[in-house]
């Protein structure tokens, strides 16, 4: 039973999942669960568009893709809805984020890129999968709005990277340690 449980682990160590947001210089990274993440940098959507096409998936929850309304093109996009949601152009799923990643790696897959929202990346934090955040942070402020994560958790970090982007924004590489 041990041996197959650190076969599992192992194999799903393989995989690389990081979360990919951008934040405002107070942490949130929208104001409310419709609005559409279009106060990020040009740097910082070059930086997510050239991320998670290298990944080749993307995975996102109901309520960011309603802000994007299409998929993303040239990457697989995932999205997080409830049974019997149809969207043409994107795999709709339900599965525990260990199943989801296990379900990828089986198909060949070797990254994936968790885009949010605060729900799904709690989600993915809170399962143990996620290796690695990159985190841009914006010179904009909200004051109030929607936080990363969602729910209290206790994770460490090893800042790995930082690289000014442009003059205002700064990319934060985090490993989970
Ligand atoms: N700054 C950034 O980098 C960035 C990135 C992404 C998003 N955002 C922002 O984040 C906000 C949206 O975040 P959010 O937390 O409100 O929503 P979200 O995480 O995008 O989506 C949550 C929705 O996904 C569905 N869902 C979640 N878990 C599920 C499960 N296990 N099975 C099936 N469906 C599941 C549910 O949809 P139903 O309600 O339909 O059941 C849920 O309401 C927006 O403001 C957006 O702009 C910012």
């Amino acid at each position: 039973m041990l041996l197959y449980h650190n076969y599992i682990e192992q194999a799903i160590s393989i995989m690389t999942t990081f979360i990919i947001a951008a934040l405002t210089a107070d942490g949130f990274i929208g104001k409310d669960t419709d609005h559409l993440a279009d106060w990020t940098s040009k740097e910082d959507k070059v930086f997510f568009s050239e991320k998670s096409k290298k990944a080749g998936v993307l995975v996102l929850g109901h309520n960011t893709f309603k802000t994007i309304g299409k998929p993303l093109p040239d990457r697989l996009n995932i999205v997080y809805a409830p049974e019997g949601t149809v969207i043409e152009g994107v795999e709709v799923t339900q599965k525990e984020p260990k199943e989801l990643i296990e379900d990828l790696e089986s198909r060949g897959f070797t990254e994936v890129a968790i885009g949010g929202g605060s729900q799904i990346y709690t989600m993915f934090i809170k399962a143990g999968v996620v290796d690695t955040l990159y985190l841009t942070v914006e010179p904009v402020i909200f004051g109030a709005g929607i936080n990363l994560f969602n729910e209290q958790i206790d994770v460490r970090l090893k800042l790995e990277s930082e690289k000014k982007l442009n003059d205002n924004t700064i990319l934060l590489e985090y490993k989970v340690l």
